[in-house]
């Protein structure tokens, strides 16, 4: 399965559409297991960092974010209890030491520092969706942050992945998602259930009402749906069909008094390196369709999985969160590109917004993928998204919680230079 198709017309230039032809290998993030996948060390550039790390400390090379967490241990547990009280007038501070989270890549560490928001003291948090990519990291951030964690494992899943949780200290519940009674068993005495969930009306739709109607029943208060997007609520539906199912849960959601937080993380910035057919690098092209200085919005899994992690610990945080590890338009990432692989970089036009609507109508009728969580088309609508400028996160939430430092654009781009 490709992300962006062949050209579906002999006429418009494949490699627009097509970044494997640029030398891109793109495989869609949560679909290709031996790229996004955590337990494994694939070829995802996040994954590449962590095996770099492994080369590097000559040791056994750890493979994905529990690999990587096993042989680099904090040096005592982290918890809550570790923080220390730093000041600040009224607000409750914290210091933890630094925790290097790419080892010695350059700019890629990330510091667990301060935060003036009241973090919950002993909470147990249910996650749904913790063998997956994201999820498993939301898991590992949480256990960092001192947190009880409850993973919700589907019935009969491989079962490496649920004991690769056990291992990181994660509390294992086997159930059927779509057995209320079954699943609110589980959430019982949680402080938050966060879905991580991937999927299409069956999974988004359905079973995350089953999740939030489970989440009520065990009288659990909190509750962060499976968003991780651009900001769907600034368009109308009919544009995106994967953020329109989002949309029609959160009809569900908004029809309950549970608080819920969504987390806005605009696109997975490690898609840059080469999923997203934006940054041609053979070519030495930054494809860019209508406005070459509209400025996106791009945050690590890893920045996203530490900031839901904090937000599932803060019981005040609002219904919408808007990160961006960083924000770029085309030709500020032609500068940010050329920078960093020491070669020429120039903007490539691709067409106007109105071409790429057209070309997501043919893709979609001569591909269909109806029933594929990531057909060609459906990664053609989030470009055309984020082009179109509406979906753009503002404000930002960045520094809600002072324990995060964002990982750019130019230090995902330099990592994947030293691969
Ligand atoms: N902003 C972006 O650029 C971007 C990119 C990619 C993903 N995302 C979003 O991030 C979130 C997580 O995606 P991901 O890539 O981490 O997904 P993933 O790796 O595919 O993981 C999906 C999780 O959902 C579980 N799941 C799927 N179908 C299920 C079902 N029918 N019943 C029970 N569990 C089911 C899987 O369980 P099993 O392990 O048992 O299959 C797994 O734990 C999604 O909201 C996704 O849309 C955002």
């Amino acid at each position: 399965m490709t992300y962006f198709p062949p050209s579906p017309t002999r006429a418009f230039p494949a490699f627009l559409i097509d970044p494997s032809i640029c030398g891109n290998k793109y495989v869609h993030p949560a679909r290709r297991v031996e790229r996004y996948e955590p337990w494994n060390g694939g070829g995802s550039q996040t994954n590449k960092l962590f095996e770099r790390r492994g080369a590097a400390g000559g040791g056994s090379r750890p493979n994905g974010w529990l690999e990587y967490a096993r042989a680099n241990p904090s040096p005592r547990p982290a918890t809550l209890q570790d923080r220390k009280p730093v000041g600040g007038r009224g607000a409750r501070c914290y210091r933890r030491r630094c925790v290097k989270v790419f080892g010695s890549v350059p700019n890629l560490h990330r510091r667990y520092s301060s935060s003036n928001i009241a973090i919950m003291n002993n909470p147990t948090i249910v996650v749904a969706g913790a063998t997956g990519n994201l999820g498993g990291r939301i898991a590992r951030a949480l256990i960092e942050r001192g947190a009880s964690v409850r993973a919700l494992v589907r019935h009969g899943a491989v079962q490496e992945k649920p004991k690769r949780l056990r291992e990181l200290g994660v509390t294992i519940a086997a159930v059927d998602l779509s057995n209320v009674s079954e699943v609110a068993s589980a959430c019982s005495s949680a402080s938050c259930v966060v879905s991580a969930l991937a999927g299409l009306r069956d999974v988004i739709v359905e079973k995350q009402t089953a999740l939030l109607d489970a989440t009520i029943k065990a009288g659990v208060p909190r509750f962060i749906p499976s968003d991780y997007s651009i900001d769907f609520t600034k368009f109308p539906p009919g544009e995106n069909r994967n953020l329109d199912l989002r949309r029609e849960f959160h009809k569900r959601l908004d029809n309950t008094s549970i608080s819920a937080t969504t987390v806005f993380n605009g696109a997975f910035a490690e898609m840059l390196t080469g999923q997203m057919p934006m940054i041609l690098f053979k070519l030495n092209r930054v494809v860019y369709w209508g406005n070459a200085d509209q400025r996106m919005d791009f945050t690590t899994i890893d920045d996203t999985a530490s900031f839901t992690a904090s937000a599932a610990l803060d019981p005040s945080t609002p219904r919408f969160l808007r990160i961006a590890g960083d924000q770029l338009s085309a030709r500020e990432l032609t500068v940010v590109v050329s920078e960093v692989t020491g070669k020429k970089f120039r903007l490539l036009r691709a067409g106007g917004l109105g071409m790429l609507g057209a070309l997501i109508r043919v893709a979609r009728a001569l591909a269909s993928g109806e029933k594929d969580l990531y057909p060609a088309w459906q990664g053609m609508q989030y470009m055309r998204n984020m082009f179109d400028g509406r979906a753009k996160l503002e404000p930002l939430d960045n520094d809600r919680y002072a324990d995060i430092r964002w990982t750019t654009a130019r230090d995902v781009l330099a990592a994947r230079k030293v691969i």
